[in-house]
C-alpha cells in the first residue's frame, strides 16, 4: 500500500491524483495519493511532520520546488543541476529529491517527433524561469546541440545559460530578436505562463515568421490549445501539447516510487477528456 502525494500552494486544481490513481490502476499496485495544502508560512512545521506521516513519496508544485531541498538527505544528478526538486522518495538513506519535468518534457516530444532529435537540430526556448531550465538541461542531454534562450528579461536567459550550459551552442536574445529569426527554427518551445487561463487571449509573440513544419511545443495546459499552438497550427507546423509534458514527468515519478514501468500513452486520450471537463 503506497502512501503518496503532492505538496503546494495552492494544490487545489491539481491534475496529479487523477494521474496517479489511474496509475496506479494500470500498474496493480494499491495505494493512495493526497492533496497536501502547505501554506508559506507553516512550509517549516508542516513539512516536519510529513516527515512522521511516513509517505513513500510525494510531489513537491509551486512555490516548492526549491525551498524543500535543505529537508532533503539526497539530489539526483538532475535536481542538484537546477537546484530543483518536484519528486521525492523516501529511501533507506532517507529522503531523496528528483527532477522529473525536464526529461518529462523531453521523452514525451520524443514519442511524437523522434525525427527532432539530432545533432543539426536549431531549437529556441521561451522564457528563462524554472519550467525553462528544467526543459533546457534535459534537451542539452539528449542529441540536440543548438538551444538559444530568448527571455523578456534577456538577463535571465544570459543567467540561464551561463549556469546550465555545457558543450552545447546557446545565444541569450530578445523577444523581438526571436520573432524576427523564428524560420531558423526546427523546435520553438513556450515555457512561460503567458496564454495561461484566464489570459488565454495573450501570445508570447507573433508567428509570422514560422514556417510549415517546425515543431511548436507550449508547456501550458489550460487551455490544452494555446493560442500560441493555434496560430502555430494554422501555419501549418507540428504540434506538442503540455499536458503531453505533464502525464509524462508525473509517470517518471511513479516509476521512482514504484519501481514499476508505467505507460502514458494508454491513459493520454482519457486525460484530454479529462482535462476537457475541467
Ligand atoms: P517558472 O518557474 O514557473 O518557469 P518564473 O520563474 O516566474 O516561473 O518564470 C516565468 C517566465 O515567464 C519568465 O521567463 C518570465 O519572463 P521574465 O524573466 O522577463 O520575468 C516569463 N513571463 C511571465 N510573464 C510574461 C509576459 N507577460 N511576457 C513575457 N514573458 C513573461
Amino acid at each position: 500500500m503506497y502512501k503518496l502525494g503532492l505538496i503546494g500552494y495552492p494544490v487545489g486544481h491539481s491534475m496529479s491524483p487523477w494521474i496517479h490513481e489511474n496509475l496506479m490502476k494500470q500498474q496493480g499496485v494499491e495505494g493512495k495519493y493526497e492533496l497536501i495544502e502547505i501554506k508559506p508560512e507553516e512550509f517549516d512545521e508542516k513539512v516536519k511532520m510529513l516527515k512522521t506521516k511516513e509517505l513513500d513519496g510525494f510531489n513537491v508544485t509551486v512555490p516548492y520546488k526549491e525551498k524543500i531541498i535543505p529537508y532533503l538527505d539526497g539530489l539526483d544528478q538532475s535536481a542538484r543541476h537546477l537546484g530543483a526538486v518536484n519528486t521525492v522518495k523516501l529511501t533507506n538513506d532517507g529522503w531523496m529529491g528528483y527532477n522529473t519535468d525536464g526529461q518529462g518534457f523531453v521523452d514525451s516530444l520524443r514519442n511524437r517527433f523522434p525525427d527532432i532529435f539530432h545533432k543539426g537540430s536549431q531549437t529556441l526556448l521561451l522564457g528563462s524561469g524554472g519550467a525553462a531550465r528544467g526543459i533546457y538541461e534535459a534537451l542539452m542531454r539528449s542529441e540536440i546541440t543548438k538551444i538559444d534562450v530568448a527571455n523578456r528579461t534577456t538577463t535571465r536567459a544570459e543567467e540561464l545559460i551561463q549556469d546550465i550550459s555545457a558543450g552545447i551552442s546557446s545565444q541569450p536574445l530578445t523577444l523581438n530578436q526571436a520573432e524576427s529569426t523564428l524560420e531558423n527554427y526546427d523546435l520553438i518551445v513556450q515555457t512561460t505562463t503567458v496564454g495561461m487561463s484566464p489570459g488565454h487571449d495573450q501570445m508570447i509573440m507573433s508567428l509570422d515568421h514560422l514556417t510549415k513544419g517546425t515543431v511548436v511545443s507550449d508547456i501550458v495546459y489550460r487551455p490544452m490549445k494555446t493560442k500560441f499552438l493555434s496560430e502555430a497550427d494554422k501555419r501549418e507546423a507540428r504540434l506538442h501539447f503540455g499536458h503531453e509534458m505533464l502525464l509524462q514527468q508525473a509517470v517518471y515519478a511513479f516509476k521512482i516510487w514504484t519501481d514499476t514501468e508505467p505507460q502514458a500513452v494508454p491513459l493520454l486520450k482519457e486525460f484530454e477528456q479529462k482535462l476537457k471537463g475541467v
